[in-house]
């Protein structure tokens, strides 16, 4: 089984610094949270988001050019994961990005996306603390408020999480 790589021995796509302490003490002790690492593919960051919708296999360059491209735009993309200590497997992840506006004198919005938690790791509160890592996170870079699109069967967990709903999304798929 692969032993627990830490933070200094890996490639991020942000600082650790930005994910709150208060929350990564929150999680079990056999389990951590990270930035995105370019070489999570091996660390079944894919087979997670599974979860959540297709999510076909990517090859190892393929998987590195979008890690690559996410990180070319500074202050921008964050992406954590929340890592099992005993098998370095990841078993949850989230995204936050942050958009610059020209109302509101230079508002930024941070929006999240793409939270999901493996099936036998869910009810553990990971959701929940990924979710308050985000928002620490696009609180903490400027934004006056965290936005997300769910379905109607994840809006209790997302009030849990101190969001409300507002107003109503529209889709065009392509
Ligand atoms: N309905 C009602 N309550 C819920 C639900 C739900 N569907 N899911 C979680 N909760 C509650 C929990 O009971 C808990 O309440 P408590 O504090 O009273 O005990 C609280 O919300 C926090 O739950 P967590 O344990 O943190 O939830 P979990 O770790 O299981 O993660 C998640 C929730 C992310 C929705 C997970 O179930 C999952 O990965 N689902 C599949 C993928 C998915 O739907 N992701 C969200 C898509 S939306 C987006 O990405 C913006």
């Amino acid at each position: 089984m692969p032993s627990f790589t830490p933070d200094s021995q890996l490639d991020l796509l942000f600082s650790p610094e930005l994910i709150p302490a208060s929350v990564k003490a929150e999680l079990g002790s056999d389990l951590h949270m990270r930035p995105l690492a370019k070489t999570d593919i091996t660390r079944s960051h894919l087979s997670v988001l599974s979860v959540l919708t297709t999510t076909p296999d990517l090859t190892v360059a393929q998987y590195e050019q979008a890690f690559n491209a996410l990180r070319a735009c500074p202050n921008t993309y964050f992406t954590l994961v929340i890592v099992n200590r005993g098998t370095d497997q990841i078993v949850g992840v989230g995204s936050v990005f942050i958009e610059q506006k020209f109302t509101r004198g230079l508002g930024k919005v941070g929006h999240i996306e793409d939270i999901a938690v493996d099936k036998s790791m869910q009810g553990r509160k990971l959701g929940l603390r990924v979710i308050q890592a985000l928002s620490a996170i696009s609180e903490n870079t400027g934004c006056y408020k965290t936005i997300l699109n769910c379905s109607d069967k994840n809006i209790p967990f997302y009030q849990k999480c101190g969001f409300e709903k507002k107003e109503n999304e529209m889709a065009r798929y392509h």
